[in-house]
């Protein structure tokens, strides 16, 4: 592995690069952290703005029930350098850029947790929303891919990008577009997109003619991956796939086994796909995902010997302080640590996959075997709910990493659109001027972004509540995607977080 997975968008856009490193003594004291199962929170509350955030980062023109007041429309003559429409879909984090990677994987994640906790955000009232949020992402990429072995990968320049300091609904920026094609192929958007059309077919099933688009289109996809296997370093060094495509691959034909049955995928999955144990979910790494989709299923991975459930057991024994074979840094004050710059999203994601995991263990009776080592299903909830639990204010600081929930919440996101005051449509802004004007004063961000989980606290649980301490104060759409889906069980489930109801995983 090279040296980061952090995505630059998440750690600079001018005066990036500041660490979490204030030196406070105060954080090596008392830092018991671990009263999981006492604490409580507002969850419902956390679930509902945690949707909106991914709201605030629509692009495209906004429909009138829009609820983010300080959003307009934005990006409209996206895809004009092409003759094609381009609009819509979501900015990635704190910038203006459109990357196709990480676009996908929030997809992908959303439309899982729409799947895996139905009942719960039905029972809350949010099915709907984030239904919504999938479709927003949908629509767009069936824009990108609409053209057979060719697919639309990234609207906007970073670089140019990340020199303006500015709102997207009056950015002057350049809207380059970037493309994979055969010539210049993307095995892992085209694999993550197609993995991601999949699992959004299912959560859509019941519009027909819509699942059906999102079915072929997906299948399309992943036959253009499969067949032309090269990584796209096009979107490096923003999201650079570190990983290599083999998990994208397996985590596509994992999808469309999901929504299909079909047996031409469970033959790729068991005697094509590479697949390891690893100790990472991210937008990178999708190996633990698929593991643990695949687990039920009684397959062995390709090579024979391990089972996709040893694997999926790997995964939470290397994550779990309590197991022979944890590799996962935790900090004193009780998170997963990986690396600086959208940490959170580690936290949330190995929060959603547990408590995903602990709901089929229970179903089909089983532990998580770490060696000789039984884990119960009751232990895979407790970390998730003390991981979420963090985040929400049950840490070190005691306050919340949730812009505008919770105690002491942060209010100077390192985000664009939320810190540059509303302007008129149509006001001309000085790149050079926006970083004096917008970024740099030590103000709070005049519109709240509300429900957005931060990059989060360094290794040793500090946190700057800064614009130009990206690492702790940038947010990204798949550190939100990825906790939806634990905040709705957190929110409609009892203290012990077990299902009371089926899930919706029903085949196309
Ligand atoms: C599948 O893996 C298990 C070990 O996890 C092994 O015992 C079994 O023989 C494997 N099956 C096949 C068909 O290779
Ligand atoms: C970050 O911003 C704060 C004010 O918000 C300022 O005091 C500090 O010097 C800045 N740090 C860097 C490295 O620019």
């Amino acid at each position: 592995m090279k040296e980061k997975h952090t995505p630059a968008s998440c750690r600079g856009g001018g005066g990036g690069g500041v660490r979490c490193v204030v030196a406070l003594l105060l954080a090596a004291l008392v830092l018991s952290g671990d009263v999981a199962g006492a604490t409580s929170f507002n969850y419902k509350d956390a679930l509902t703005k945690s949707i909106l955030f991914l709201e605030a980062q629509r692009s495209g023109k906004l429909p009138p029930d829009n609820r983010i007041k300080w959003r307009g429309d934005s990006g409209m003559e996206d895809g004009k350098l092409a003759h094609v429409d381009l609009t819509g879909g979501y900015y990635d984090a704190g910038d203006n850029v459109k990357y196709g990677l990480p676009l996908a994987f929030t997809v992908t994640t959303l439309a899982w947790a729409a799947l895996a906790f139905k009942p719960e955000l039905q029972a809350a009232g949010e099915l709907k929303h984030v239904q919504e949020a999938i479709r927003w992402g949908t629509d767009y990429i069936l824009k990108c891919a609409a053209k057979k072995n060719h697919m639309w990968v990234q609207v906007g320049d970073p670089n140019l990008d990340h020199q303006c300091w500015v709102r997207p609904e009056n950015m002057p920026t350049p809207r380059t577009l970037y493309q994979i094609d055969g010539n210049t192929p993307g095995t892992e958007i085209a694999a993550e997109t197609a993995a991601a059309l999949a699992a959004s077919a299912m959560v859509f099933r019941n519009d027909k003619n819509y699942a059906r688009r999102l079915m072929n289109k997906a299948k399309l996809l992943y036959q253009f991956a499969k067949s032309h296997l090269k990584t796209y370093d096009g979107e490096c060094p923003f999201y650079c796939s570190y990983s290599g495509y083999n998990d994208e691959l397996l985590w596509a034909a994992t999808w469309l086994f999901m929504a299909t049955k079909r047996q031409v995928y469970a033959d790729f999955i068991t005697h094509e796909a590479i697949s390891s144990s690893v100790a990472e979910f991210s937008w990178d790494l999708k190996y633990p995902g698929a593991q643990i989709l695949l687990a039920p299923h009684n397959m062995n991975a390709s090579g024979g010997m391990q089972s996709y459930k040893t694997q999926a057991d790997n995964f939470v024994c290397a994550v779990l302080p309590d197991t022979p074979f944890h590799q996962v840094f935790i900090t004193p004050g009780g998170m997963i640590h990986l690396r600086d710059g959208a940490n959170s999203q580690y936290v949330t994601g190995t929060a959603f996959l547990f408590l995903v995991y602990a709901d089929w263990l229970d179903t089909a009776r089983q532990d998580v075997m770490c060696g000789a080592t039984p884990i119960k299903p009751a232990r895979l909830r407790e970390f998730a709910k003390q991981q979420m639990d963090y985040l929400l204010g049950d840490n070190p600081r005691g306050r919340s990493y949730v812009v505008g929930f919770g105690s002491n919440p942060p209010t100077q996101p390192h985000h664009r659109g939320a810190s540059t005051p509303v302007l008129k449509p149509g006001t001309v802004v000085n790149c050079g001027m926006s970083f004096g004007d917008w970024f740099a004063p030590d103000r709070p961000n005049p519109n709240e972004l509300t429900g957005a989980i931060m990059g989060g606290p360094d290794g040793a649980d500090n946190f700057i509540d800064k614009r130009n301490a990206s690492a702790c104060t940038e947010p990204c759409t798949y550190i939100n995607s990825l906790a939806i889906g634990a905040l709705a069980a957190l929110a409609g489930r009892g203290p012990n977080l077990v299902a009371s109801k089926s899930h919706g995983y029903d085949q196309m």
